[in-house]
């Protein structure tokens, strides 16, 4: 069978964006760097930028296109056995983040319906956890699926699913091609608007503002680093699953520069966006903004559904283009998610894409409806919490140490990057990989074990 190959390259880039800005660019961001000394935080978020997530996504991309197969497939090509289950393991971590991925996404698609007429009322919190989570259900009625979430995430899996079936090419890449342009447009309106808001100076002002003293602080830099690999979807296998669609002549070392600093980008209009709309909401409150900024669930489906409330005149536009975004962005994430272990059992198998994408894609979807009943916000929570801890920095310091150290197959990967790139792979590639990268990880494991422990 012929292997599928994007179009053009600006249909790649166009997906690996996809994957990259999701929904941790618009919700998690923002209040990360605010958290984390404000206008100072940019320091610490370059330097990750810079020495893990650019690095580890040009490895990735040299991987795919080098070894030309999805995660498992690549590894075991470039050392069998002893290197396959690396790819494995990243697959497995995809695969349980695709399940709780696609249920926020849905969350955000029944809330861009409930915009048009604010139906959340005004005690949003309280419509969210009793009226919408149903998390007071009385007992003996918990796990009774909840329609109104069940119906939007069934949803969320046929337009996955669907433009998975479609193929690379006329799926993902045109996917990619029509919901990141729409998505740029409508959230560049959202934040065109936030800023015109009261108090959207207040907002950016509690943003910017740099604690220096924060950049002395570990924890400070761990962040960085954790959100860098969340953001740019590194260290989860999906990266090397698209390279490996690339046609044999791709500047991949420019094509991850490309993806990193567009990501980047996205989030920071993002936190401009957030932070002018939390001023907004902190002025017409008469508090100071830390008192309304937050991030997750709290900032999506309950301070931003207050603040689309106390919106000037006709309120439900922003509010239903703020979901849509959030809807769009994570669609474009959970394809790429989802594409990364249908390829891999497809391979793996020897089974067709319809195949592939009907028991691995049905699998994920049907494990997900259990967020779709009462208390589902409990295992929600649950998942995230030990796949973040345990699934991606671990995956990443596996992946690095593998590769540079055990496997030592750094040169031959820099050598194939640096034949078909333009930008020329120095001494910072590989210092970043095997050193930089190693330490922080290794650290962020360590502390984690620490915080486990207690
Ligand atoms: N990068 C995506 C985001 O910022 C999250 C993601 C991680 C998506 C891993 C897919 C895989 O939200």
């Amino acid at each position: 069978m012929e292997r599928s190959q994007w179009g053009t390259r600006a249909g790649f880039i166009m997906a690996a964006v996809g994957s990259a800005i999701g929904l941790g660019n618009i919700w998690r961001f923002p209040y990360v760097a605010y958290e984390n000394g404000g206008g100072a935080f940019f320091i610490p978020y370059l330097f990750a930028l810079l020495t893990a997530g650019i690095p580890i996504l040009i490895l990735e991309f040299t991987i795919g296109h080098k070894y030309r197969g999805s995660a498992p497939l690549s590894f075991f090509r470039m050392s069998g056995k002893k290197a396959e289950w690396i790819g494995w393991w990243a697959v497995f971590v995809s695969f349980v983040i695709s399940v709780y991925y696609a249920v926020i996404i849905a969350w955000a698609m029944r809330y861009t319906i409930f915009s048009f007429n604010q139906a959340w009322g005004e005690d949003t919190e309280g419509f969210l956890f009793n009226d919408f989570l149903q998390l007071n259900a009385v007992p003996g009625q918990t796990g009774e699926i909840v329609w109104g979430i069940f119906i939007p995430l069934a949803l969320v899996w046929i337009i996955t699913l669907g433009i998975l079936l479609a193929g690379v090419k006329k799926g993902i890449e045109m996917a990619n091609r029509i919901f990141i342009p729409t998505l740029v447009v409508i959230f560049l309106i959202v934040v065109v608007r936030a800023l015109t808001l009261d108090g959207a100076m207040v907002g950016l002002d509690a943003f910017f503002r740099p604690n220096f003293d924060a950049i002395m602080d570990p924890s400070v830099w761990v962040a960085a680093y954790g959100h860098i690999f969340f953001s740019l979807s590194v260290a989860f296998a999906i990266m090397i699953t698209y390279s490996s669609y690339l046609p044999k002549k791709s500047d991949i070392t420019n094509n991850a520069f490309i993806t990193g600093f567009a990501n980047s980008s996205f989030e920071l209009l993002a936190g401009i966006g957030v932070f002018a709309a939390l001023g907004f909401m902190a002025n017409q409150a008469g508090v100071p903004v830390s008192e309304v900024a937050t991030a997750g669930v709290g900032l999506a489906f309950v301070v931003f559904p207050q603040i689309i409330n106390e919106f000037p005149g006709f309120n439900g536009f922003f509010g239903v283009l703020f979901f849509l975004s959030l809807t769009l962005a994570g669609l474009t994430s959970l394809m790429s998610i989802t594409e990364t272990y249908v390829a891999g059992i497809s391979e793996k198998f020897g089974l067709s894409r319809t195949k592939a994408v009907a028991f691995g894609g049905g699998l994920a979807a049907l494990i997900s409806i259990l967020f779709a009943t009462q208390g589902g916000l409990f295992f929600l929570d649950l998942a995230d919490y030990y796949i973040n801890q345990f699934g991606v920095a671990a995956v990443g310091l596996v992946e690095v140490v593998m590769v540079v150290w055990v496997l030592r197959k750094a040169d031959t990967l820099q050598s194939h990057a640096n034949s078909i790139s333009d930008i020329h792979l120095g001494a910072w590639w590989k210092v970043s990989l095997g050193v930089i990268t190693p330490i922080v990880l290794g650290y962020m494991m360590f502390g984690l074990l620490k915080l486990n422990i207690l």
